[in-house]
C-alpha cells in the first residue's frame, strides 16, 4: 500500500498489538462515531473505502453501535465491511445476521496478523473496483460505450470510419438503444471534437417555434421577436448538429433542412440575407424512415440526402452478451456518492432474470432497472425482484441449461468479435475445429458464415 488507506472501525478499534501491526501495514484507523460521519475527516480518492467490525465481547450495547455504524456511516463511497468477532457472537441470531447482511467476510478470534491483512485486502480490492479505481476500466475505450457483442464490435468500426469524414448520418434503433450516445462517439472522434455537439430533439419543440428554434430569426419578424436570435443551426457552427426524432419533422422544414444539406447555407426567419453555416448533421430516429418515405411523412430527397451513412443501433435483446458488462456499468454509476447502501453486486438470479427480459426499453431500461435495484435492495446482492423482474421460474436443470447455453453464445460472440468474425482465428481462439464453430454458429442463430473463412 503506497498511502496510508482510510480504515473505517466499529464498534471500538482492535487491540494495541493488532493497531500497531495494521499501522505498519499502512492503514490509518478510524473510530467510526456511532451516531453518523467518521470522527476525522476521510480521505477521499479512489482507493475504495473499508471498515472493519472489531469485537471482542458480543454484548447488546456493541451490537447496536456496531449496526448504527453499519447503516449510517458517511463516507466518500460505499465501504466494503468485514469483521473480527469472538466465536460464540456466531452462536446468536442478532450477530449471524449482522454478518449475513453487513459483512463481505470475517474471521473469529483468535487470528492471526496474516489473515487479517489477507482479509483487509480482499475488501479493499474490492472497494476499489466499486469504485472505479484500479486496474479495472468498465468503459471499453474512449467511445465510451460498453459492450463487446459483434454488433458493438461493428458499430464501433463504423463509427471511427464515418468521424472521418463530414457526410450527414442517419443513425436509426429502438427507442433507449443508443443513439444519441453513438452521435456524441462520431463527434468527439471527428475534427469537430473542439466545438459544439448540439442536439436537437425534434419531437420536442412546438411546430410553431420550430423553424425559428432551428434558423434564427430577425428582430421583429414575428409578434414577440424583440430581438434578433441565432438558431441552433448556426450554434452547431464548426461542430455537429445532432437532430433527433427526424421522423417527426414538418414537411415544409424538412424541405428548408434539404437546403441547408445541399448549399450548406440558412435564411433567418424575417431574412432575406443567406448565411454560410459548416455544421455536420447527424441525425436519428426510432420510426422507420424508409416506411414514412413510402406513406408521404418524410420527403424522399431528404431521406436519401441524410442516409449517406447509415448506422444501425441493434436492440438489446439482440446483444445479449453485453448485458452483464452494461450492468455492471451501471450498477458502479448508480453507487457512486451513495453511501448508505451496502448494494455490492447482483445476484445469480438477477443474472439470469435480465438474460430473460426483452428489454423493449433497451439500454436506457437497464439503467433505470439498476438505479432503481440500488436504492430497493436490502441485501448485499441485487435480486430480481429488486429490479421489478420475475425471478427464476424454470426448475434447477433447465436454468441450469438457459445458463450453459448463454455462456456458450456469449464465449463465441466476443471470440468472433476479437476475431473480427474470421471462423478459422476465432476457432483457435475458442479451441474447437472450425467445423464444430460453424455447427455452433448455426445453433446459437449467430448469422451465416461461409466454412471456408
Ligand atoms: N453501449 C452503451 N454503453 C453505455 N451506456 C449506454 C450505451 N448505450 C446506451 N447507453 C446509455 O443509455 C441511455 C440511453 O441512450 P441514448 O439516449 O443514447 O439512447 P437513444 O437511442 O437516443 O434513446 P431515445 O430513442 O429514447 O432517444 C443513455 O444514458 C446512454 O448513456
Ligand atoms: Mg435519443
Amino acid at each position: 500500500m503506497l498511502a496510508a488507506q482510510d480504515l473505517y472501525c466499529c464498534p471500538r478499534l482492535p487491540e494495541a498489538g493488532i493497531a500497531q501491526h495494521l499501522q505498519l501495514k499502512g492503514w490509518k484507523l478510524i473510530l467510526a462515531a456511532q451516531d453518523g460521519p467518521a470522527q476525522t475527516s476521510p480521505s477521499a480518492g479512489l482507493q475504495g473505502q473499508v471498515g472493519l467490525v472489531w469485537l471482542d465481547e458480543p454484548s447488546s450495547p456493541w451490537l447496536e453501535r456496531s449496526l448504527q455504524c453499519l447503516r449510517g456511516l458517511r463516507s466518500p463511497g460505499p465501504i466494503q465491511w468485514v469483521g473480527v468477532l469472538p466465536r460464540q457472537a456466531l452462536e446468536q441470531s442478532v450477530w449471524r445476521e449482522l454478518v449475513i447482511n453487513h459483512l463481505r467476510d470475517h474471521q473469529t478470534h483468535p487470528l492471526s496478523c496474516e489473515a487479517l491483512d489477507h482479509m483487509l485486502a480482499s475488501a479493499q480490492r474490492r472497494a476499489c473496483l466499486l469504485q472505479g479505481g484500479g486496474a479495472l476500466t468498465l468503459v471499453d475505450d474512449d467511445l465510451g460505450m460498453i459492450g463487446q457483442s459483434p454488433a458493438m464490435a461493428g458499430l464501433r468500426h463504423q463509427i471511427r470510419k464515418v468521424a472521418l469524414v463530414d457526410a450527414p448520418v442517419l443513425i436509426s434503433g429502438e427507442s433507449g438503444s443508443g443513439k444519441e450516445l453513438a452521435a456524441q462517439a462520431i463527434h468527439k472522434q471527428s475534427r469537430r471534437a473542439t466545438g459544439a455537439f448540439v442536439a436537437v430533439n425534434c419531437a420536442a419543440i412546438a411546430p410553431a417555434l420550430i423553424q425559428s428554434e432551428l434558423f434564427g430569426h430577425e428582430r421583429g419578424s414575428f409578434t414577440g421577436a424583440t430581438s434578433g436570435r441565432a438558431g441552433l443551426i448556426e450554434a452547431a457552427a464548426g461542430g455537429t448538429l445532432f437532430l433527433d426524432e427526424i421522423g417527426d419533422l414538418a414537411l415544409e422544414l424538412q424541405t428548408n433542412l434539404l437546403r441547408f444539406l445541399q448549399e450548406h447555407t440558412i435564411q433567418k426567419v424575417g431574412s432575406s440575407r443567406t448565411l454560410q453555416v459548416d455544421a455536420r448533421v447527424i441525425a436519428a430516429s426510432h420510426i422507420d424512415l424508409a416506411s414514412a418515405v413510402g406513406t408521404g411523412r418524410f420527403r424522399e430527397d431528404l431521406f436519401y440526402r441524410l442516409s449517406v451513412l447509415p448506422l444501425h443501433l441493434p436492440p438489446l435483446r439482440e446483444r445479449l452478451s453485453d448485458i452483464p458488462a452494461l450492468a455492471r456499468h451501471f450498477l458502479r454509476t448508480s453507487l457512486a456518492g451513495l453511501s448508505h447502501t451496502q448494494v455490492e453486486g447482483f445476484s445469480q438470479d438477477a443474472l439470469s432474470a435480465l438474460l430473460a427480459h426483452p428489454w423493449p426499453g433497451n439500454v436506457r431500461e437497464l439503467q433505470n432497472r439498476m438505479r432503481r435495484a440500488v436504492v430497493m435492495a436490502d441485501q448485499r446482492l441485487i435480486s430480481a425482484a429488486d429490479l421489478g423482474l420475475p425471478g427464476p421460474q424454470h426448475d434447477a436443470a433447465l436454468a441450469l441449461d438457459a445458463a450453459r447455453c448463454l455462456a456458450e453464445r456469449e464465449a463465441i460472440e466476443v471470440a468472433l468479435g476479437r476475431a473480427d468474425q474470421n471462423i478459422t482465428h476465432a476457432a483457435r481462439l475458442l479451441g474447437v475445429s472450425r467445423m464444430t464453430l460453424y455447427r455452433l454458429r448455426q445453433k446459437h442463430g449467430l448469422g451465416d458464415y461461409p466454412i471456408a473463412a
